[in-house]
């Protein structure tokens, strides 16, 4: 399973991608513009950072211009993936984007009908949101295992299942068991990945152990 930072933080992403758990980074519009930084320079410094896709979304609703900002978006570092809209244009735009060798990550889908037309439409990811089905009082994670139980039935569909719109890491841990192929997570849930009391108990009891033999490896 790839990890991507849901993140424009720059210093975030860089922190966490030293890590080397983080395979790639999936940008917004409101990602962007909380973070007060251009939009093209980001891009661009992140891609910089990470080795994999970063997703950077169009913002036009027609499409010739989507086509137009997502070649140009395309251009700014070969691991961009161009984000669009699961509208009719944003797919159409997914389609001749997909046929000129551009990565296309088709965002805002919360329905298996929508994620099968992604896949038609030739996306290399389709980013189902999970939280904000839960915030509606729908089921997020049954969207996923659909979307996964329909790819999977289909040796041609080569979309991925890039998990989003996460909300804690018991929603990575279900997308795991499920088989999605991708989560993208805000960097708070990567790091809350990492906790547990018992980890931090026998650590603490460990190295008082250790202190008490008056020894040091190095
Ligand atoms: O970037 C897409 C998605 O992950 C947004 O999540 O938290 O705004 O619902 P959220």
């Amino acid at each position: 399973m790839k990890f991507f930072l849901d993140s424009a933080d720059i210093g975030e992403i860089r922190d966490l991608a030293a890590t080397g758990l983080v395979d790639g980074v999936t940008t917004n519009p409101s990602l962007i513009a909380k973070s007060g930084g251009t939009f093209i320079d980001m891009v661009k410094e992140i891609c910089a950072i990470v080795p994999g896709p970063v997703s950077a979304e169009v913002t036009a609703l027609d499409h010739e211009t989507m086509l137009a900002e997502g070649r140009k978006l395309a251009r700014i570092a070969d691991n961009v993936a161009v984000k669009v809209p699961l509208t009719p244009d944003g797919l159409k735009t997914c389609k001749a984007l997909s046929s000129e060798g551009v990565p296309v990550n088709v965002t805002l889908c919360f329905s298996p009908a929508q994620a099968i037309l992604a896949a038609k439409a030739g996306a290399s990811y389709i980013s189902p949101f999970v939280g904000r089905l839960d915030d509606i009082g729908a089921d997020g994670m049954a969207l996923i295992a659909d979307i996964v139980q329909i790819y999977s039935a289909y040796e041609t569909i080569t979309t991925e299942v890039l998990v989003a719109s996460i909300r804690h890491p018991m929603h990575v841990v279900e997308a795991a068991k499920m088989g999605a192929d991708v989560v993208t997570m805000p960097p708070a849930i990567l790091r809350q990945m990492f906790n547990h009391p018992l980890t931090e108990k026998g650590l603490a009891a460990f190295l008082a152990d250790w202190s008490k033999t008056g020894q040091s490896i190095l």
